[in-house]
């Protein structure tokens, strides 16, 4: 099955680049190139949500120059990926603590959405000054505000109205979440690969997708069940 969310982790950009003997922003450049290239093959594949994880609320520890230079590098790709967003029917969202972000980013991100709110392919979420802590903190504060209506924690997420992701693709070889949707992945698949960001394309991404068809999602249920259920679904 194809599934309906995928979120990825895009790491190893700065290893990418010391491995060629050049600065870690050339890593994050050429990052930017599978971004578009896994956008697209979201699209083909028919993936109707691709969240990808750009920079954590903890990359502002980063030295000065690289966090300036990944914001820049941010402004210059929404501004320059609007043809691809139209060509392929892509909706953008950013979610995050916006208010840490400049007023000249903030302004062409709010253009960007604007402009492709209307596209109905699929939904692009970059998240951008995020964490996972930060997103449950900010919802629980808006949910008690809202007299704690049950049931509806989610509604309050930054996330809302997005389905919570089928699978997980970190690179790098890191196995950890790195405070990411720490709510959302409660029944995520989660795929590691070893393969740093920058190199991670179309093959890549079907890998990734081949091997989620293989996996069995119980939620809690034994595998007798499950199949049971497939067969009466047929
Ligand atoms: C991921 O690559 C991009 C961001 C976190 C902004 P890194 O910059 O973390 O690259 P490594 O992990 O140092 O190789
Ligand atoms: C996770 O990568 C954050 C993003 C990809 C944006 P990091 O490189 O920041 O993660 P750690 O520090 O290795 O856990
Ligand atoms: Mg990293």
């Amino acid at each position: 099955m194809t599934p309906k969310h995928v979120a990825i982790i895009m790491d190893g950009n700065g290893r990418w680049a010391k491995q060629r003997g050049k600065e870690r922003i050339f890593g994050h450049y050429e990052g930017t190139e599978s971004v578009r290239a896994c956008a697209e093959y979201a699209v083909e594949a028919g993936i109707d949500y691709l969240s990808l994880f750009a920079f954590s609320e903890e990359n502002w520890a980063r030295p000065e120059a690289e966090v300036t230079e990944l914001m820049h590098l941010m402004a210059k790709s929404i501004l320059e990926e609007k043809t691809t967003f139209e060509k392929n029917n892509i909706r953008f969202m950013v979610v995050g603590n916006r208010s840490r972000l400049s007023a000249d980013l903030n302004r062409d991100i709010d253009e960007a959405m604007a402009g492709t709110s209307a596209n109905t392919g699929l939904t692009l979420v970059v998240f951008l000054s995020y964490s996972g802590r930060w997103d449950i903190e900010q919802a629980a504060a808006a949910w008690a505000a809202a007299g704690a209506p049950q049931g509806r924690f989610q509604d309050f997420l930054a996330t809302a109205g997005i389905p919570d992701p089928d699978l997980l693709i970190r690179t790098s070889g890191e196995q950890r979440i790195s405070n990411f949707l720490l709510w959302q992945c409660a029944y995520t698949e989660f795929y590691f690969t070893d393969t740093f960001w920058p190199d991670f394309r179309k093959n890549q991404f079907r890998q990734a997708l081949d091997e989620f068809a293989s996996r069995q999602r119980r939620f809690g249920k034994t595998g007798d069940q499950i199949t049971q259920e497939n067969n009466d679904s047929k």
